[in-house]
């Protein structure tokens, strides 16, 4: 039986209130239901410490979305993986286009981060996928696999499944437009393979999910095919109804 993730990226929003809300409806969906799936939310840091007060002992899972490589010191502004392990975040969510481009986060620093990441008991989602230049000059397997390639750096092999792909086109982040269920199973599938052949075997089974504007319209044809393993969403679980009834198609295919 097929096993997804279903992660909420909350980015920069919610206020304190919209947030408990939002992570008490999911619980509560999540003790009523029959949920066999893995749930995460990834609140702003800020809220982190309450949501998971509601979350403890309930299956929805909590996250950041990013972290610095260094243990502490003069770093203003930035949050430790040794922060976010001492309050036991389950995952971190590394490399997000949005830090790549706007904070101009290099694959060099990605790299740093996920080395120290896999170290520690916080599971990290790697952010990866091309900008519609890419796509349109045919460099989209290319892209990916340098980014792999570059985040994967001085990882002993025996460590990388530990870790969550996330595919995600930026040119569908927030646009509306997600990429097809086609495009999406088509570089899924080559990102797997990428993995398998180029670190190891073992690896067939890595969790690659899908980003960028997947919501309660498309998760059902998208979550069907076979190459993707949940999704990684920001706009669509910021609402419980939406991204609630995301995770019930998710459940309906794992259950089929
Ligand atoms: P979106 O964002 O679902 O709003 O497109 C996805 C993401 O950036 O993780």
């Amino acid at each position: 039986m097929k096993k997804f993730l279903i992660a909420g990226n909350w980015k920069m929003n919610t206020s304190l209130d919209e947030a408990i809300n939002l992570s008490k409806s999911l619980v509560e969906f999540s003790k009523t239901n029959e949920n066999i799936n893995e749930i995460l939310v990834c609140p702003p840091f800020i809220w982190i410490n309450k949501i998971k007060e509601i979350c403890t002992n309930s299956k929805v899972k909590v996250g950041a979305q990013n972290c610095y490589y260094k243990p502490n010191g003069a770093f203003t502004g930035e949050i430790s993986i040794e922060m976010l392990d001492n309050i036991k975040v389950d995952y971190v969510i590394l490399g997000h286009s949005e830090r790549r481009q706007i904070f101009k986060e290099t694959d060099e620093l990605i790299n740093l981060k996920l080395q120290n990441v896999i170290n520690s008991s916080i599971k990290p989602i790697l952010c990866i996928g091309e900008t519609l230049e890419e796509r349109q000059a045919n460099k989209a397997f290319e892209v990916v696999e340098n980014q792999i390639t570059k985040a994967f750096q001085n990882i002993e092999t025996n460590k990388l499944n530990k870790v969550v792909i996330a595919y995600e086109p930026v040119w569908a982040i927030g646009t509306g437009v997600s990429a097809t269920s086609e495009q999406a199973q088509e570089i899924h599938n080559h990102i797997r393979n990428f993995i398998v052949n180029k670190y190891d075997k073992s690896l067939s089974n890595i969790k690659i999910l899908y980003g960028g504007s997947l919501n309660d319209k498309n998760a059902d044809e998208l979550l069907n095919m076979q190459d993707i393993d949940g999704g990684l969403i920001g706009g669509a679980s910021l609402k419980a109804e939406s991204f609630i009834n995301i995770i019930n198609f998710a459940n309906k295919i794992s259950k089929s």
